[in-house]
């Protein structure tokens, strides 16, 4: 995580104080916006992944509990890190939703108090928008409104989408799933090959050495000529084809390669595709991905061949700000803030449906 000691005292600077509870990781982030470049001064993200495995998925009132016990230290750990007091912090930030009800809750009840406490304005923030946000996170990124709109690639464990984002902080969705998350995808995929949970980052380890050509699993709606995406079919043909050539028992070595490397392609096939046709449907010239999956190599990758074929400039958020983290709440919310002056209403309630309008 960057720590850096803020210059004080820069004009148009906006310091944000974000917290992200939307899931299994309790994090807290102080981040500085100034002329549209993030700075972050300090970041910490405690996951509570080791104790979901053992349920293979998250369990809300789990997550909810470790939120509880989390969230003060990794609020004073941040702002510990920050070198700031509370009496720098412009804004308060904490993701309203999309994400697991109780979860969200403890997040935007801590934040809400802590603005209170402080004497700050608070802005519930969109959980997908700081992800929509996090490439900027990158201090080699350029500044957020000197890309003008850009497309942006969602890929998580929750949401997989296609969304315009604009210099003004508004967006526009183009481009959803229509059942499972890419990340779903790889989890479930994982899960039947007994690599546990969450498996996105196992079934790519797995598939070192593998030949993604070896089967051909089905690439949902590719052809489709619309950007909606759908990856339960991909799942259903992993399931028939294990129980199939393997009778329900996990395959080993080379099998095991050949099935995560044949599986993952289908996945990064259907991304790619769907984006390259946003991307010329739309005529946009800067590509951000970002999210969980985003951590993927393989996606990255094929990304990085599309961009690089089509001369379209492509940001990809770090790895350590795909995956969910409070920096990019803390972003989002400054970001917004600082364009429209938005701040929520004390009463205001979690929404763990909220989508992504503009
Ligand atoms: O963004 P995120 O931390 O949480 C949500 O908002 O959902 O994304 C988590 C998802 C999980 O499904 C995880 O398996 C996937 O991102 N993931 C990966 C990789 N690392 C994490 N999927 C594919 N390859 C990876 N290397
Ligand atoms: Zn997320």
């Amino acid at each position: 995580m960057a720590i850096v000691k803020p210059v004080r005292g820069m004009a148009g600077r906006l310091v944000c104080f974000g917290v992200e509870t939307s899931c299994d990781e309790t994090a807290a982030a102080v981040v500085s916006l100034e002329e549209g470049r993030p700075l972050i001064l300090g970041s910490v993200v405690a996951s509570q992944a080791d104790r979901h495995a053992a349920y293979g998925g998250v369990v809300p009132e789990l997550a909810t509990r470790e939120h509880l016990r989390a969230l003060e230290w990794v609020a004073a750990e941040a702002m510990r890190s920050s070198c700031l007091a509370w009496a720098d912090i412009d804004l308060v930030a904490a993701t309203r939703g999309p994400g697991l009800a109780s979860a969200l809750m403890t997040g935007h009840c801590f934040g809400r108090a802590v603005a209170i406490a402080a004497g700050k304005p608070f802005l519930g923030t969109n959980h997908l928008e700081g992800h929509m946000v996090s490439a900027f996170l990158d201090g080699a990124a350029p500044p957020m409104h000197g890309v003008g709109s850009w497309l942006a690639l969602v890929v998580s464990g929750g949401h997989t989408l296609l969304a315009v984002g604009r210099a003004d902080g508004t967006h526009e969705v183009i481009g959803s799933t229509l059942d499972d998350a890419a990340g779903e995808a790889f989890d479930k995929g994982a899960k039947m090959l007994g690599l546990g949970y969450p498996g996105g980052a196992a079934l790519e380890a797995a598939t070192r050495g593998g030949n993604p050509s070896a089967h051909r699993f089905p690439r949902g709606m590719l052809r489709s000529g619309d950007l909606a995406f759908s990856f339960s079919g991909l799942k259903t043909a992993l399931r028939i084809y294990l129980g199939k050539e393997f009778g329900g028992s996990a395959p080993e070595g080379e099998a095991l390669r050949d099935i995560c490397a044949s599986y993952q392609q289908a996945i990064v096939d259907v991304l790619v595709g769907k984006t390259a046709a946003a991307l010329q449907q739309t005529g946009l010239r800067v590509l951000v991905v970002a999210g969980g999956v985003a951590c993927n190599a393989a996606l990255r990758a094929a990304l990085t061949e599309l961009c690089g074929r089509d001369g379209i400039r492509l940001l990809a958020a770090r790895p350590e700000h795909c995956t969910d983290n409070a920096a990019m709440i803390a972003l989002a919310g400054a970001w917004r803030h600082a364009g429209s002056g938005a701040v929520s209403p004390w009463d205001e309630d979690v929404v763990p449906g909220l989508g992504l309008t503009a």
